[in-house]
């Protein structure tokens, strides 16, 4: 393929090397990065970029390298619905009842000892608006969709993701969360970054300062851990509506629209390397999907970004093109300097 031919793809390229070698340039370049960029139906990269573990210069990232795709995730378990809805099992619509981050609070604090009982304490929760009033975003609604998952399959959500999507798609460097991973060498080490500072290296499952959960065991909001090269495949999956596995291309495409508008925060679209035009442009959100929008200098664009205490996913699809784009990153600025808090985004 003659990569002069595409000319988005160049950009796309050319903009993350770009960003790249301007960050390792950089005294805060202590930043390590996964990245799958997939284009008309093929990688045409995934490769790793830097260190799996801070201050060991012998152990480097590699397309095969294990990351916490942290709410990234959501997408996946909004494909588990996805294929209930598919098999004609169920039927979906956007749906609200808790406020921004309602109920997360039980899952943050790790108050109750299972993914169940989060589900269950929910209904004492006092709920601070209207059934479908609108957009918010809320880690526990992805741990309701689990266990919806789990009562319509009888399989945990795990277990239902493995042999519906990661067996059959061949991504077989895909888990459900850390504890799963076998080979343990393959986990990338994290890290938090404050003003060029390194607190880390962090291990996904020894070391509980950086721990999402419980043992850092399952949770549907974030616990999925995946590699450029797995995450390439998934694009690729995506992007052609649920090829191979999927009734109709129907169901996909109805979590790639948008659903509900989503309010477009200030002029964060600015530091997130968005353009936002006013005139008629609506921004909203899909199934497992954060922003589905023409946002993208003139292109219809989505994506489904996600941050853990010490991991940070970006990736972003224009479906037109048959672009798509997965940055993965072992390292989470803290605090520090505005700047390192967005490179992900900009990049
Ligand atoms: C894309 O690639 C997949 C896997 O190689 C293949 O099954 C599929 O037919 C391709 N789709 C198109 C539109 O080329
Ligand atoms: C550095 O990485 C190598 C290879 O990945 C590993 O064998 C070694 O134990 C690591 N060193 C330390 C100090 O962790
Ligand atoms: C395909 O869809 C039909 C109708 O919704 C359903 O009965 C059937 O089970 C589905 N097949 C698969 C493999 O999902
Ligand atoms: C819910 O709100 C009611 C009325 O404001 C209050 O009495 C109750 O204590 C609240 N419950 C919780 C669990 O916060
Ligand atoms: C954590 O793991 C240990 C050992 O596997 C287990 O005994 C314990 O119940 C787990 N704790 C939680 C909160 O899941």
């Amino acid at each position: 393929m003659k990569l002069a031919n595409f000319p988005l793809l160049l950009l796309a390229i050319t903009h993350v090397h770009f960003m790249m070698g301007l960050e390792q340039s950089e005294s805060n370049g202590n930043r390590f990065h996964s990245l799958s960029v997939l284009y008309k139906n093929q990688t045409v990269i995934a490769q790793g970029i830097g260190l799996k573990q801070y201050g060991n210069a012998s152990n480097v990232v590699t397309a095969d390298t294990l990351f916490q795709i942290d709410s990234y995730s959501k997408t996946f378990i909004g494909m588990g619905i996805a294929k209930l809805v598919d098999e004609g099992k169920m039927v979906w619509s956007m749906n609200s009842v808790f406020g921004d981050y309602g109920g997360d609070s039980a899952l943050i604090l790790g108050v109750v000892p299972t993914e169940r009982e989060i589900v269950k304490s929910l209904a004492y929760l006092n709920k601070t608006r209207a059934l479908r009033s609108g957009y918010a975003y809320t880690n526990a609604y992805y741990e309701i969709l689990g266990e919806v998952i789990e009562y319509k399959s009888i399989m945990t959500w795990s277990a239902y993701l493995d042999s519906n999507f990661f067996k059959p798609l061949w991504i077989h460097h895909t888990y459900s969360c850390a504890l799963d991973v076998l080979n343990t060498e393959d986990l990338s080490f994290d890290h938090n970054i404050c003003n060029g500072k390194v607190a880390g290296p962090y291990h996904l499952k020894t070391s509980p300062e950086i721990f999402i959960w419980k043992n850092n065991s399952y949770i549907a909001a974030g616990s999925i851990i995946s590699s450029a090269s797995d995450l390439s495949k998934f694009s690729r999956f995506l992007l052609n509506k649920g090829e191979g596995i999927f009734n109709s291309t129907k169901t996909i495409s109805s979590m790639i629209t948008g659903q509900t508008i989503s309010p477009f925060f200030g002029n964060m679209q600015n530091v997130m390397g968005l353009s936002y035009s006013l005139n008629g442009n609506a921004v909203a959100a899909g199934y497992g999907l954060d922003i589905i929008g023409d946002v993208m200098y003139g292109y219809h664009y989505f994506d489904k970004g996600g941050d853990t205490s010490a991991f940070k996913a970006r990736n972003g699809f224009i479906p037109n093109e048959e672009l798509a784009v997965v940055l993965l990153s072992n390292a989470q600025a803290k605090e520090g300097v505005m700047e390192d808090l967005f490179l992900q985004d900009r990049i």
